[in-house]
């Protein structure tokens, strides 16, 4: 009998991943700790994450929910430009980068920024310079949606113009635009979901609504999808992977009134290996999920190693009661084994 191709990943990293609190970490946490060997958490909980005492309660929080599991938490501050200097050095060891949201644009953003005035932030980002903090930004603006990322464009440029000892993440971009900035700017970086590389509007809403692909920044063209394929297919050094896994209870998606997110953390390795392996760029895939990853943000992840084989895998309707990207769909590659240290 012939052998179903293996492919091995070490110490995959998620850069950016919603956990959340209370039940729904306990719900979806194994999604995440089964094949990855840590993740960037996005801080956007209610209230968010702004103190050294929150990120260390969030952080407790979700090593009792993760139990004997081997994998990292990267903690994020929530984005205010009222942090200095002495705020962010008392708390320096406790996160892995601060995220800054727009005002209003996404899930509990409420408290984010409004206006990108260079002197109003530049005692915050100057001191996030000097502490060497990474800065995660998500990009868009109150326009038109589908113009909302690009018109963030020279926001990004402004910013990393302004601060050039800054390190800038763009969080899951979508458009060409976004590609073109990062070969303008030497300290420009981005993260790249999964659902991104695989749908464009047309899958959201091109037919019957799909909620559980409705996420912000929405899917936009093909042509936004073929930029955002070369990168991550080549493993740009300056492009990694970060799910933005974001789940949302069922009842909150199928919803008149739907939340925003996709939910793909347990089956986003399966899907990459997929992809990469159809556009023949298997070799690159390591250095999208991990290398890549390890250069930007200097972390040394925890040994796991997954291996993948190329044998339908079932998307399961639900995982306790959150609905997947893909459910109840086959897709091509299954996790066989993973294996801690
Ligand atoms: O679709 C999204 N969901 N985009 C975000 O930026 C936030 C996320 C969430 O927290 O639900
Ligand atoms: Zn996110």
């Amino acid at each position: 009998m012939p052998s179903t191709p293996l492919v091995v990943l070490n110490a995959p990293l998620d850069m950016h991943l919603h956990l959340r609190d209370g039940e729904m970490l306990q719900n979806v946490i194994n999604g995440s700790t089964q094949t990855f060997s840590g993740a960037i958490i996005m801080p956007n909980l209610v209230p968010p994450v702004s103190s050294k005492e929150e990120v260390i309660a969030y952080k407790e929080r979700i090593s009792l929910a993760q139990g004997d599991k081997k994998f990292t938490s990267y903690m994020t501050l929530f984005f205010k430009p009222s942090y200095d200097k002495a705020f962010l050095s008392a708390l320096r060891d406790e996160i892995t980068a601060i995220k800054l949201y727009p005002a209003g644009i996404t899930t509990n953003s409420e408290g984010g920024v409004s206006g990108f005035d260079v002197e109003e932030l530049r005692p915050a980002l100057d001191a996030m310079s000097e502490l060497n903090i990474p800065l995660c930004v998500h990009g868009e603006t109150n326009g038109f949606v589908m113009d909302r990322e690009a018109e963030f464009v020279s926001i990004y440029e402004k910013l990393a113009t302004a601060f050039p000892k800054l390190k800038i993440i763009m969080e899951h971009i979508t458009t060409k635009e976004s590609v073109a900035a990062l070969e303008k700017h030497e300290n420009l970086y981005a993260t790249i979901t999964v659902h991104h590389l695989f749908i464009t509007l047309d899958d959201v809403a091109g037919g019957m609504l799909q909620p559980h692909l409705f996420c912000k920044p929405i899917a936009k063209r093909p042509e936004d999808r073929d930029a955002l394929l070369k990168v991550a297919l080549e493993a740009h050094s300056k492009v990694m992977f970060g799910s933005d896994s974001a789940p949302h209870p069922q009842h909150a998606k199928e919803n008149c009134g739907c939340a925003a997110g996709v939910f793909t953390s347990p089956i986003a390795l399966q899907l990459l290996t997929e992809l990469f392996e159809k556009h023949d760029a298997l070799e690159n895939l390591q250095a999208f999920v991990s290398g890549n990853a390890q250069n930007i943000y200097g972390v040394q992840p925890l040994a796991k190693t997954v291996t993948l084989e190329k044998k339908p895998f079932k998307v399961p309707a639900n995982y306790n009661g959150v609905v997947p990207m893909y459910a109840n769909e086959e897709i091509a590659y299954s996790i066989k084994e993973v294996k801690n240290g």
